[in-house]
């Protein structure tokens, strides 16, 4: 027994080294076989290193096999500081691509590479500022710097470049003005310097750049005028929307644009007299000064498929003339002063996907449009009257979003469902700026209780009715106020607080006094006004039937916010010890740490004392419920998204829901759950600075989504969490409690919390997903007396005596990959090691298991 156990720690063992390359191959020192073996190895980057250097996929060498002239190594998660000696040596290096990964800064033996003609940092967390001896790549053609965090300025010794076609500093912090240097560079064809802090003016002689196509300056505070750019000969892209430009815009455009967005600026001067010239494809002038009547010359550009011109200072004018614009596939005329009625002409636009007529002072009905493309249709703010066309709202095939609020519209079918309701009608259920028939929906409502699919209706029954008696209301007050004082229209009935919400073990409160007033931040659509009113409408007020579980942190529900975004609304109960600017910071931290195996933080919203999180919502439930057969990721009341379930068979990945049985019948399957959690704690662990303890893994954190891609849950969230509950969090789940939090006194000084408890902690869920036990409180067979008996104790004492293969579970034995599983059984052994120093990182565990796919 004592022999085959120290066996298989020998096996580990040599399959550690295995991954750190010691054993089977290493090159000889000094060699760029060597550099670059030695930056992987530095970086945490664990390679198949049982072949020479040279024969790696990523690496190119020279014929002789002897310098490396090419290294593409985009996404293999490098991440910290590039060490001296190591890519700086490859002197006859030509193409480094090292994109989409954690680096945080360049060596000083870098600037050294002249051979380089093409260099690829992009996206990346490379935080410094450009030195002037970038100069040295005199022989570079192409430089992607995008998505870092450089900052200060361009240093004007880029005037040395003179080979440099192509230069993207996008997404960067840089803050200077635009580089005097960069005139030199005459061979450029492509500059993004967009979303940085560059400003002044640009440089004298900067429209004499020959060759230059593609200029993209959107996003900085440039200021200038439009003839700037009017000797950009070769130019067919512009973009310099969000910057300080100003004066007549009638100088810009030339024959050869195709591309042009010069939104939010504060250009002026009148359309009419612009020849826009007929390649011009995009078309962009909104948010500006410009006067006149829009639709003056545009007739030329027969070619055009996206015109905004939004928010304007145009003329009064009537919708005509756009009939020549036969290819447009987007229109957004909002706030261009538009009058009169929407013209039958306009059913002529047979492409157009998206039309925004919004905040004009149109009258008369609604025609027709029975454009078959088209997907959103925004008529909000204008004086219309009439019935809303049946047509748009149900007969169109691609219809995804429309708006009609705040006209003089009728609506006399009320068969929508509560989503349509409120993305269609904004504010309908505080506001309800359309006059709709209380009594005809009321009837309608009436007929659908004697239909068949009775769960799905009655939840839509039980929005419809809350929609109705909010619109009852709110419609009534709208009438009056609409004959009397048109300008308040825009005053919505306010949601008082504070307000109380019980779960089946809480009641928590939110202490807002307005809850239309109280922001909801949603990180990527920092546009939408979200507030928390729209999150008690998303979650029928916290209602105990959007409840998806009731997690340590409190509750958690389910919810669709306006526009149809899915989500998980996580209340974080017991209230927190930070400020609410600590914490928004944090939850803002939170928000950008992305990683294919992380469920994301979408938003979060401060209400009162409660800090509440936002997250993605995932499809597939969480590990623990499918591992245990309870219900998909629902652990209260009734689930109808059993019905989505069923309707979404297979989507594009080519993926089929099969439901929870069939899903974690292979080892497959499971080893990629394992694979997956073990990347994300690794990179919370190693790709994240500071580095982020999960505190509370456990297999409900681990959910899948739409992919069935395993991604963990509530990163970062103990952090926020008050004080007083320190201690519990700190230990974790039962189950998942590592022994060094366990069993202790109150005497016995604080443990300092590591990485290595999180260690145990996924120890536990490989162990689980191995034998199918839950981590407590199963049945544990050939039990010897012990009482207090656990996963863990019972599978380290068989796996002692080499037992392992009993315990696989039965769902999943003879599938033909025992090996692997007996073999992961020894990583879980290694995991779960009582001395917190014994486990491994999560960067070799990712290793290991990684390994286990060779076997
Ligand atoms: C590792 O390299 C060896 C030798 O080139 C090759 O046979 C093996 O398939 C590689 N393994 C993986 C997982 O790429
Ligand atoms: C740099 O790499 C990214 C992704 O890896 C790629 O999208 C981009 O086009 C590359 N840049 C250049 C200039 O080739
Ligand atoms: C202009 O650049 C900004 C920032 O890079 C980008 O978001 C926007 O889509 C660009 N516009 C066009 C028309 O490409
Ligand atoms: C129309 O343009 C305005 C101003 O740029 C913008 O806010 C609005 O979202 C656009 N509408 C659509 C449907 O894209
Ligand atoms: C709507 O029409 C009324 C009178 O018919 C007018 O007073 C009001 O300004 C118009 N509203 C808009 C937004 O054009
Ligand atoms: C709203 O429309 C109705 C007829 O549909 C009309 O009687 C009423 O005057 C309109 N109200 C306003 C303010 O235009
Ligand atoms: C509908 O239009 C109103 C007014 O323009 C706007 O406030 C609201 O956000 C829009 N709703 C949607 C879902 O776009």
């Amino acid at each position: 027994m004592g022999f085959s156990f120290i066996g298989s720690v020998l096996f580990l063992a040599l399959l550690f080294r295995s991954n750190f390359g010691q054993q089977q191959y290493e090159p000889i020192p000094n060699t760029d076989e060597y550099f670059v073996y030695d930056l992987f190895q530095k970086m945490g980057h664990v390679y198949n290193v049982s072949a020479p250097v040279c024969s790696w996929q990523v690496v190119v060498c020279d014929a002789n096999q002897e310098n490396v002239i090419g290294l593409s190594g985009a996404s293999l998660g490098l991440f910290g500081s590039i060490p001296d000696n190591t890519i700086g040596k490859l002197t006859k290096i030509q193409s480094l691509d090292l994109s989409n990964n954690q680096i945080t800064s360049l060596p000083n033996d870098f600037w050294s590479l002249n051979s380089l003609k093409s260099l690829n940092l992009s996206n990346n967390k490379i935080s410094m500022s450009l030195p002037s001896n970038v100069g040295n790549f005199g022989s570079l053609e192409r430089l992607d710097l995008s998505g870092n965090e450089f900052s200060g300025s361009v240093p004007d010794s880029i005037s040395s470049l003179n080979s440099l076609q192509v230069i993207n500093l996008k997404g960067n912090r840089f803050e200077s003005t635009v580089p005097l240097g960069i005139i030199s560079c005459r061979s450029l064809t492509f500059i993004d310097f967009s979303s940085n802090k560059f400003n002044g003016v640009l440089p004298n002689g900067f429209d004499s750049l020959p060759k230059l196509k593609s200029l993209n300056l959107a996003g900085n505070e440039v200021g200038g005028k439009g003839s700037d750019f009017a000797k950009l000969g070769s130019l067919t892209y512009l973009n310099i929307s969000k910057n300080h430009f100003q004066g007549s815009v009638v100088e810009i455009f030339h024959e050869l644009l195709e591309v042009v967005d010069l939104s939010s600026n504060r250009f002026e001067g009148h359309v009419s007299q612009v020849n826009f010239g007929s390649r011009l494809v995009y078309l962009d002038l909104s948010d500006n000064d410009i006067s006149g009547e829009s639709f003056g010359d545009l007739s030329q550009a027969h070619n055009l498929k996206h015109l905004n011109l939004a928010k304007n200072r145009f003329l009064e004018q009537r919708l005509i003339k756009i009939d020549s614009l036969r290819s447009l596939e987007y229109l957004n005329l909002s706030s261009t002063n538009l009058v009169g009625g929407i013209g039958n002409e306009i059913a002529l636009l047979t492409h157009l996907k998206t039309l925004d007529l919004s905040s004009n002072h149109l009258t008369g009905k609604i025609p027709l449009l029975s454009l078959q493309k088209l997907q959103s249709l925004d008529l909000s703010f204008n004086n219309l009257t009439g019935e809303i066309p049946i047509v748009i709202l149900k007969k169109l095939p691609w219809m995804e979003r429309y708006n009609f609020s705040y006209n003089n519209l009728t609506l006399c079918d009320s068969a929508f469902s509560p989503e349509t309701l409120q993305s269609a009608f904004f504010g309908s259920t505080n506001s309800c700026p359309i006059a709709v028939n209380p009594t005809s929906l009321k009837e309608k409502t009436r007929k659908h209780k004697g239909l068949e699919l009775a769960l799905v209706l009655t939840v839509s029954i039980i929005f419809l009715l809350g929609a109705l008696l909010f619109c009852a209301f709110g419609c009534r007050k709208k009438t009056t106020m609409w004959a009397v004082k048109q300008d308040s229209y825009k005053e919505e009935q306010v949601i008082s607080g504070p307000f109380s919400f019980q779960t089946d073990s809480t009641t928590w409160v939110a202490d807002v006094k307005v809850a239309t007033l109280v922001p909801v931040v949603i990180f990527e659509k920092p546009l939408l006004n979200f507030t928390f009113s729209d999150l008690l409408s998303a979650t029928s007020n916290f209602d105990r039937g959007t409840l998806l579980a009731e997690g340590r942190f409190g509750p958690v529900y389910r919810g669709f916010l306006p526009g149809g975004i899915h989500v998980a609304v996580k209340v974080l109960v017991h209230g927190s010890t930070m400020t609410d600017q600590e914490a928004a910071r944090e939850l803002e931290y939170l928000g950008r740490i992305k990683h294919p195996n992380l469920v994301p933080l979408t938003g979060y919203c401060l209400a009162g004392e409660q800090r509440i999180a936002i997250y993605d919502y995932m499809e597939n439930g969480n590990l623990h419920n499918l591992l245990h057969d309870l219900p998909l990721g629902v652990q209260t009341t009734e689930d109808w998204t059993s019905d989505t379930w069923e309707v979404d068979e297979s989507n594009g990945n080519g993926i089929q829901n099969v439901g929870s049985e069939g899903l974690l019948t292979t080892w497959r399957f499971r080893h990629k759950i394992a694979l997956g959690t073990a990347r994300a704690l690794a990179f919370l662990h190693h790709g994240c600075s500071p580095p982020i303890i999960h505190r509370d893994v456990k297999a409900s954190s681990v959910y899948l989504d739409y992919s069935l891609e395993p991604r963990l849950s509530d990163f970062g969230l103990s952090k926020i969490f008050g004080n007083d509950l320190e201690d519990e969090i700190t230990r974790g789940s039962h189950g998942y409690i590592p022994p060094e939090f366990q069993n202790r006194d109150g005497n016995s000084s604080p443990y300092v919390i590591t990485p290595k408890s999180d260690v145990y902690g996924f120890g536990v869920i490989l162990l689980e997903l191995i034998t199918g036990k839950k981590p407590v409180e199963d049945e544990y067979p050939d039990d010897n007396s012990s009482k207090d008996l656990n996963l863990v104790s019972w599978v380290r004492g068989l796996v002692r005596k080499n037992q392992g293969s009993q315990i696989i579970d039965p769902k999943i034995r003879g599938t033909g990959a025992e090996t692997q599983m007996v073999e992961a059984l020894k990583i879980g052994y290694l995991c779960t090691a009582d001395l917190p120093a014994k486990r491994p990182s999560m960067q070799q565990v990712v290793g290991l298991l990684k390994d286990l796919e060779q076997l």
